[in-house]
């Protein structure tokens, strides 16, 4: 295959993690026959930074024309000032709407290698966890009407989360399909005891789940679901959810993996088309320092060829070389515990080249 990719390395450690996932996709291009052409795009804070704006008409324009973009991290302390529709998230924001990537699959895995890095008792991970947090990515609150306006009392803001039938059926369906491939079980969570938009969602994933006969539908109240997550992730399979809830719900759900380090996304929209990146954010303080963990990136690219181009093979392989990493003991400082060895992002990064 000839594949086009659109790389948005980003901001802090967005280019060291993004060099080694590259490095991984030309060592599988090598191994399977196929040719990855990579072109380079600015966006968030280094975009600012070189054209005064966080998301340049051109890297739109460079993604749509691609097969797939891989994105590393957006943000950092340099650009925290800056009013709301200059900062460099807005760049991730446009990306998602302006490609139509409305869905958002957060596989949040425990490698058993991790179980000492997780911070749950050991009673209650049992032998790991696999749970798939698919995030709503294209509206609710993120993309609401929102204001600030002066009043002689002083400011008010307001932001606004909508959510229409068919941006949930469309959510819905696509949960209940990896469910069809997973355990067979949905968890959609909302806050329906409050807030109409969530009772519109509640009411749509039900009439999508009479299509669904054999997959077995729960729903869950945000705040419950935020604390049963860590008393009993194991009755979690399939979690569907709204934009905000699902940001929150999947860092959440990282960290009981061992380290937000270590999990991949996948965004998608209709058609094969996705976007790539990491789930974890710039983490600016390492920047440039050699200590990232690159495998929530390389994972990421594995999720690529697996979604988007239907290479299984090529994408077990990857997954494959990072869990040799892990049993050989090699550990990033995130994962890092006693009597591990602790390497660096290159090191990681070419340890799980050697493997494939
Ligand atoms: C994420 C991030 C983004 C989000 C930020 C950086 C805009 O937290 O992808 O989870 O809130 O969606
Ligand atoms: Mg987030």
């Amino acid at each position: 295959m000839d594949i086009k990719i659109a790389v948005v390395p980003g901001d802090g450690i967005g280019p060291d993690i993004v060099t080694e996932a590259k490095l991984v996709l030309d060592k599988i291009g090598e191994k399977y026959g196929h040719s990855f052409a990579y072109t380079e795009v600015l966006a968030g804070g280094a975009a600012l930074d070189a054209v005064g704006e966080p998301l340049p008409a051109k890297t739109l324009e460079v993604c749509k024309g691609s097969d797939a973009v891989l994105l590393g991290a957006v943000g950092g302390p340099k650009w925290d000032d800056l009013e709301g529709s200059m900062r460099p998230e807005q760049a991730l924001l446009g990306l998602r709407a302006g490609l139509g990537l409305y869905a958002n699959l957060r596989p949040a895995i425990l490698y058993k290698q991790l179980i000492d890095a997780c911070p749950l008792r050991a009673d209650i991970i049992g032998d790991g966890l696999d749970i798939c947090v698919v995030r709503e990515l294209t509206g609710g609150i993120y993309f609401g009407e929102r204001g600030t306006e002066e009043l002689p009392s002083g400011a008010k803001a307001y932001d606004t989360m909508m959510y229409t039938y068919p941006e949930v059926k469309r959510i819905a369906v696509l949960a209940f399909e990896i469910a069809m491939k997973r355990d067979k079980k949905v968890m959609s969570v909302d806050k329906a005891n409050i807030l109409d938009s969530s009772r519109l969602w509640r009411a749509t994933v039900e009439e999508v789940a009479k299509d669904y006969p054999e997959v077995t539908l729960n729903h869950m109240y945000v705040d419950n679901a935020a604390m049963q997550l860590v008393r009993d992730p194991h009755q979690f399979d399939v979690i569907v959810t709204s934009n905000m809830f699902g940001d929150i719900l999947s860092d959440e759900a990282s960290m009981i993996t061992g380290s937000i380090g270590m999990l991949p996304s996948a965004s998608l929209g209709e058609g094969s088309f996705g976007l790539y990146e990491p789930v974890h954010g710039s983490a600016p303080d390492i920047a440039g320092m050699d200590k990232a963990n690159p495998i929530a990136t390389i994972l990421s690219v594995a999720m690529m060829l697996r979604y988007t181009f239907g290479l299984t093979a090529e994408a077990d392989d990857i997954e494959k070389a990072v869990d040799n990493a892990l049993a050989n003991d090699y550990r990033t400082g995130d994962i890092m515990s006693e009597g591990m060895k602790l390497i660096g992002t290159s090191e990681m990064g070419k340890l799980i080249l050697e493997s494939l």
